[in-house]
C-alpha cells in the first residue's frame, strides 16, 4: 500500500487574469494572461497550473481530478490577490476625520489614537478587524505601519500569521517631535526592533520591515540605526514616507541643512535601496526622482490618502519612465478606503491631471504584480506562475446594477476592468482565498450563480459548461 501524502488539489473554475509584466501604457498584449473560461490548478496551496479549463482538464489525469475540491466561479474574474504597498493598521479608527492638511492631521487624530496600542487588547482587537477587513476587500498582502509599541506589531503579526497571510509589518521608530508617550529612543528602537526581527522575520510567510516613520520624527543617531539595522540582512524591508506635503518638507530642510533635498536624508543613512519603499512621493524634484530610481527604492501611490489630505497629485506617468517601480496603496486612516478597487478610481483620476490617463490593464497590474514587485515579494505572489502562492480574489463585475447596466451595453476585458475599478468597490469582491483555501466569501453573494457558487465541491470529471457572458 502507498501511504506518501497526497498533495492537497484544489481546481478553480472562471475568468482567469493575471499579469507577467507592465502592461504599460500601451496594454502590451504580451503582459498578461486572460483566460475567459479559465482555470487554476493549485498544488497544496501553491498554484501548479494556469489555462482555458478543458485544456487543463485534459493535462490532469482523471484519478487525480477525482480528489480535487472545486471551486465554480465561472462568470466571474480571478486575479491575483490584491497588494496593499503602504498602510497603518492602528489607525483604523481614525479613517474619515475632519479637517486640515498633513501635520495637524497627525498631531490631532494620529498619534492620539496610536497612544492606545500600548494596551496589547486593543492592538490585537484592532489588528484582527484590519486584517478581516483586508481579506473582505481582497486585499491579501500588505506592507503595514505598526505604532511605537513592540506589542502592537507582535498583534497585527499574530493576527495575520493565523490567516497564514504574506505580509510585512515594522514598530514604528520614533524618538523626537512626538508626544512623548509615543517616542522610543535609539537603544530602545535597536533592542525592540532586533527582537521583532527574531520574533517574526520569516515566520511563515511574514517578513520584518525597519520603519522610520518619517525624517522629522527620527534623530540623526536613530536614521543611522535604522541604516545599519537593514544593512545587517539581506531580506530586510524599510518603509517610511516621503515628499508628502509642502509644510513637512520644509520642515526636513531645516532640520536636515546638510543634506541636499528629503530623498538625501533617507540616502546618507543608508536607507535606500532594494526592498524599501516610501509612501507618497508627490513633490520630488528631478534630481531626487533620478536617484531614487538609481537606488532601486520603490514608491507607495497612495491617491485616497492625498486627496484626503490635500497634499496634491503622485506624477505616476513621470515616475514609471525615471524606472521607478510604483505600488499602489490605501495609506489607512489617511486614506478613505481599505479598498484597493475604489483607489484605483482615485489613481485614474489623478493619473488624468497630468494627462496620462492611467489605462485598466496597468491599473490592474499595478493592484496585483507591481505591489508585488514594488515589495520584492514577486518572488513569491503577484500572478499566477507555476510555483507562486495561489492568493486570489473572486471579482463580479457586475456586483451592482450601475456596473451590470453599463456593461450590458459594452464588455470587452478592458471595458470589465475599466468599469469596475471608477463603479466598483468592495461589493465587487465576492471571494477572498489565501494559499488556496476560502478567507473570505460574500454572503449572501450579491449576484452571480446563486447555487453552490464558489463553495466546494467534488469533482466534475467531465468539463463543467461555462457560464462565462
Ligand atoms: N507621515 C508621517 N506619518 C504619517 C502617517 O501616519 N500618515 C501619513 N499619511 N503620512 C505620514
Ligand atoms: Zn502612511
Amino acid at each position: 500500500m502507498n501511504d506518501t501524502p497526497q498533495p492537497h488539489y484544489q481546481l478553480v473554475h472562471g475568468q482567469i487574469l493575471h499579469f507577467l509584466k507592465d502592461p504599460g501604457a500601451a496594454d502590451a498584449a504580451d503582459s498578461y494572461q486572460y483566460f475567459p473560461d479559465g482555470a487554476l490548478w493549485i498544488e497544496d496551496g501553491h498554484i501548479a497550473d494556469v489555462g482555458l479549463w478543458a485544456d487543463l482538464l485534459a493535462r490532469i489525469p482523471p484519478a487525480v481530478l477525482g480528489r480535487a475540491e472545486v471551486f465554480d466561479y465561472s462568470g466571474k474574474l480571478v486575479l491575483p490577490g490584491l497588494v496593499d504597498t503602504h498602510c497603518h493598521y492602528p489607525q483604523s479608527a481614525i479613517i474619515a476625520s475632519f479637517g486640515r492638511q498633513l501635520l495637524d492631521w497627525l498631531n490631532d487624530y494620529t498619534f492620539p489614537v496610536e497612544s492606545g496600542f500600548s494596551d496589547p487588547q486593543v492592538a490585537q482587537t484592532t489588528a484582527d478587524y484590519f486584517v478581516e477587513r483586508l481579506l473582505a476587500h481582497g486585499t491579501t498582502t500588505a506592507s503595514v505601519f505598526a505604532t511605537v509599541h513592540p506589542e502592537s506589531v507582535d498583534a497585527f503579526m499574530a493576527s495575520a500569521e493565523r490567516h497564514r497571510l504574506r505580509m510585512l509589518c515594522g514598530k514604528v521608530m520614533m524618538d523626537r517631535h512626538a508626544p512623548a508617550n509615543l517616542l522610543d529612543t535609539v537603544r530602545a528602537a535597536e533592542r525592540d526592533s532586533l527582537a521583532l526581527i527574531e520574533r517574526w522575520h520569516g515566520k511563515g510567510r511574514l517578513r520584518y520591515s525597519i520603519t522610520p516613520r518619517f525624517a522629522p520624527t527620527s534623530s540623526i543617531d536613530q536614521l543611522v540605526l535604522a541604516g545599519e539595522l537593514y544593512a545587517s540582512r539581506p531580506d530586510l524591508h524599510v518603509q517610511s514616507h516621503l515628499a508628502e506635503n509642502p509644510d513637512e518638507i520644509a520642515w526636513v530642510g531645516e532640520l536636515f541643512p546638510h543634506c541636499r533635498d528629503y530623498l538625501d536624508v533617507y540616502a546618507q543613512y543608508g536607507l535606500l535601496g532594494p526592498r524599501t519603499i516610501y509612501g507618497h512621493c508627490i513633490h520630488l524634484a528631478p534630481v531626487e526622482i533620478a536617484e531614487m530610481a538609481r537606488h532601486g527604492a520603490a514608491a507607495a501611490f497612495c491617491p485616497t490618502s492625498n486627496l484626503f489630505l490635500g497634499s496634491g497629485f503622485f506624477n505616476h506617468h513621470a515616475a514609471l519612465n525615471a524606472g521607478i517601480q510604483v505600488g499602489l496603496a490605501t495609506d489607512v486612516g489617511g486614506g478613505t478606503s481599505f479598498s484597493l478597487i475604489r483607489t484605483l478610481g482615485d489613481a485614474y483620476k489623478v493619473s488624468q491631471l497630468h494627462r496620462s490617463p492611467l489605462p485598466p490593464l496597468q491599473a490592474w497590474y499595478l493592484a496585483t504584480l507591481g505591489g508585488a514587485q514594488a515589495l520584492h515579494l514577486d518572488a513569491f505572489i503577484g500572478n499566477f506562475r507555476r510555483g507562486k502562492e495561489a492568493d486570489f480574489v473572486v471579482l463580479e463585475s457586475r456586483a451592482t446594477p450601475e456596473l451590470a447596466f453599463r456593461l450590458d451595453r459594452r464588455n470587452s476585458l478592458e471595458d470589465q476592468l475599466f468599469a469596475m475599478m471608477i463603479l466598483g468597490d468592495e461589493r465587487c469582491v465576492a471571494a477572498t482565498h489565501v494559499m488556496g483555501r476560502p478567507a473570505f466569501r460574500q454572503n449572501p453573494p450579491l449576484s452571480g450563480r446563486l447555487h453552490n457558487a464558489g463553495e466546494p465541491s467534488t469533482i466534475p470529471v467531465t468539463p463543467i459548461p461555462s457560464t462565462c457572458r
